[in-house]
């Protein structure tokens, strides 16, 4: 059975109003088929150029998640959640080979001749002007993987944390990447079922963040 017809998802105003960054869960554990759906919306982020520079690992194992907590100030989220993501990103991912991508994109339409022709040069050519801005650049697709994932896990009936305590080197070593040196940790996001309620700390009033032309306008 399809997990979305189980439940009626949530639209994207209300999954986005209704998320709570949930610091305990329930011991459930989340079906394969609902996964697979997260995993496909998450997936689902665009990035530039399509380059699709995250690299996502889902930690379930009992040890593995062990690991990771004591990677993150041993924060109890990641023991308790059933899985979490670690986004993290290939810095180099635009320097690499881009022919599947290019050819999913010349088969779907979405790219023409002319376009792949242009991106075989141009986008390696423009990671390769990031310099050291390359893996800023990949986090920034990681992070819009990641809302996606936060905000689809809401609207499906499941709960999130995004987290950014944790020592990159020590989460490296549990995803078995410490040996590369382009592989950069965006963030963690445990996903499950929430074991409690929790409230909306609030938000400052958009005159004091949102402007309008210029900074010091407020909206
Ligand atoms: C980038 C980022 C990093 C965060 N890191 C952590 C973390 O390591 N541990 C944690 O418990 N909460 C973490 N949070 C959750 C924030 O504390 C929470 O989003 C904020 O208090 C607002 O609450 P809300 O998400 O329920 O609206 C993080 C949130 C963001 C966006």
């Amino acid at each position: 059975m399809n997990p979305i017809t189980q439940i009626k998802p949530l639209d994207v105003p209300n999954a986005i109003l209704q998320r709570r960054s949930i610091k305990t869960f329930k011991p459930e554990p989340i079906s394969a088929e609902l996964l697979k759906q997260l995993v496909e919306l998450t997936v689902a982020a665009p990035s530039s150029y399509n380059v699709q520079s995250w690299r996502i690992i889902l930690v379930q194992d009992e040890a593995q998640k062990a690991a990771l907590s004591v990677a993150s100030w041993n924060q109890k989220q990641i023991i308790e959640a059933p899985c979490t993501f670690v986004f993290a990103a290939d810095a180099m991912a635009g320097e690499k080979d881009l022919t599947p991508i290019l050819e999913q994109g010349l088969a779907t339409g979405a790219f023409s001749e002319g376009t792949v022709n242009y991106f075989k040069t141009a986008v390696p050519q423009f990671q390769a002007a990031l310099g050291d801005k390359r893996r800023e650049y990949a986090i920034k697709d990681a992070m819009i993987a990641a809302t996606h994932m936060v905000l689809a896990a809401e609207s499906l009936g499941l709960s999130t944390c995004f987290m950014n305590g944790w020592m990159e080197d020590k989460v490296k070593e549990v995803i078995g990447a410490s040996e590369d040196p382009d592989l950069a940790i965006a963030i963690l996001v445990p996903v499950g079922y929430a074991a409690e309620p929790r409230k909306n700390p609030g938000r400052l009033p958009t005159s004091s963040n949102v402007f309008v032309d210029r900074v010091g306008n407020p909206y």
